[in-house]
């Protein structure tokens, strides 16, 4: 802002150039100061720039506007362009929005027909397109981040198929899993998240431009020409819905909250991980900070930022759906309210996908940890129950109460279940063999399991190249 046109914000004194035709006399500063939303929606201005040539270019291929000033315009918009990406374009707040800063400085440039690139359009349209292009952008990028997330999850399961870990029900050691499969699991989120972009992404791919400021307009537009220029799939049907939808918004919102949530279930895992009372995994220098006061400390602080800022992500979807949700058709001013949620979700989320890519390239597992973990929980226990129904041909049931109780034997004596003797097994039940000894191993338990999607380290393996060529 110039001197002069800040002191005039601030007595509120021109009405607007572009709008203030009936208006005798500017804003009062505070109104313009709600008003204005520059502050955030320049990050729109290449879209905004994108939509104008379309439109420019339609106009004239109609011949609602004539071939030397559509020229005029598309030359004078690429300076505009220019302007911006370095930096030299000054962004004024009397202007309110990205679209009338282009467009006052269009006129600056270019003079008269500047004045003509507005015809058959309305700001209403033209937001709801050029945020559209931005959210579809967004969801490009992110597919791109999910995937780069992905590498890293399957590089480190090739690397660890057989790894044996604990595997928890309610965060108690229920049966011995591989490391690989675990972190596998977080390839098969990553990979709805992608998918559930890419829906949202096809959905939002019809173009508002030429909706006008709500009823449509009696120019001889051609929709389509614009939708196919801009990379849109077809115009958008109903004029009403085109300039108050905000769905693509909200469909971003919810898929990025479903994403954050996944990542924040694994910074929670790396946490768990990291404390030295499960020790399963160690973060180097680069991923921990230490504590000023206590020297031993090795923090997962990454870890613990990408668990909180994911409430941010969730917090815009909420800010968003409450600001839609008491909207009457077309346009509302309110919906101005919705770029800063999501612009904030998309830097959130792209920042808390790259830290997690750092520290799943980062960590390195503990094997001994986890195995001390994992007998310390008889977790071959259903092993044994199974052992007793295939070989024995006892009911499951049964065959639970019975491996209860051989549980209790090796408690009692603080061993494991394979230190239990024979002959103690025996008086549970009298059938019980030396075979049993077979199930009893972490290796036998994880090797047994070779159901498709199970935890043997062959079926990872496989599930490995499986996921290479299904994302990578
Ligand atoms: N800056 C406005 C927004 O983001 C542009 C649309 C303004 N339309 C209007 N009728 N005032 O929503």
């Amino acid at each position: 802002m110039t001197e002069k046109t800040a002191q005039k914000a601030a007595a509120g004194t021109d009405a607007n150039a572009l709008w203030g035709g009936r208006f005798g006399s500017g804003p009062a500063a505070i109104m313009q100061q709600i008003n204005a939303s520059i502050g955030f929606d320049q990050k729109l201005w290449a879209q905004d720039i994108a939509g104008s040539k379309a439109h420019a270019t339609m106009l004239a291929a109609q011949g609602i506007i004539s071939v030397g000033d559509c020229d005029a315009i598309l030359s004078g918009l690429d300076q505009v362009a220019a302007e911006i990406a370095e930096g030299r374009f000054t962004f004024t707040v009397e202007n309110e929005d990205i679209h009338m800063n282009v467009e006052s400085r269009l006129k600056e440039i270019i003079g008269e027909p500047a004045g003509r690139l507005h015809t058959a359009r309305s700001r209403n349209d033209q937001v709801a397109t050029d945020f559209k292009l931005w959210v579809r952008d967004a969801f490009d990028r992110l597919d791109k981040d999910l995937q780069a997330l992905q590498a890293a999850l399957i590089d480190r399961a090739e690397q660890f198929p057989d790894l044996i870990m604990p595997g928890f029900t309610h965060l108690q050691t229920a049966q011995p899993v591989t490391f690989g499969h675990h972190l596998l699991a977080y390839v098969e989120m990553l990979g709805r998240d992608r998918a559930r972009m890419r829906d949202a992404r096809a959905r939002l791919n019809e173009c508002p431009l030429g909706s006008a400021a709500l009823a449509g307009t009696p120019y001889p537009i051609d929709r389509d020409a614009t939708a196919a220029a801009l990379g849109f799939d077809r115009p958008t049907a109903n004029s009403l819905d085109a300039v108050s939808d905000r769905d693509f918004a909200l469909d971003y919102l919810a898929a990025a909250s479903i994403c954050g949530t996944h990542l924040s279930r694994l910074a929670e895992e790396i946490v768990i991980w990291c404390t030295s009372q499960f020790r399963f995994i160690r973060l180097t220098d680069a991923f921990t900070t230490g504590s000023s006061i206590m020297p031993q400390k090795r923090n997962p602080d990454a870890a613990e930022l990408v668990r909180a800022k994911v409430g941010r992500v969730i917090g815009a979807l909420n800010g968003l759906l409450i600001v839609m949700k008491g909207l009457p058709l077309a346009y509302s001013k309110d919906m101005q309210e919705d770029k800063e949620p999501v612009f904030m979700a998309d830097e959130t989320l792209a920042l808390c996908l790259a830290a997690t890519t750092g520290m799943i390239r980062d960590l390195t597992p503990d094997p001994a940890a986890m195995r001390r973990a994992v007998e310390a929980g008889f977790p071959t226990a259903t092993d044994l129950a199974d052992w007793l129904v295939r070989s024995l041909g006892v009911p499951f049931r049964d065959a639970h109460h019975i491996t209860g109780r051989i549980v209790k034997l090796a408690e009692e004596a603080g061993t494991g279940l394979a230190e239990v003797p024979l002959d103690k097994m025996q008086a549970v039940h009298a059938g019980i063999t030396d075979a049993v000894y077979g199930v009893l191993t972490l290796e036998a338990s994880v090797n047994s399991r070779t159901s498709f999607g199970g935890t043997a380290p062959s079926r990872v393996r496989a599930a490995v190249e499986a996921a290479k060529a299904r994302f990578l």
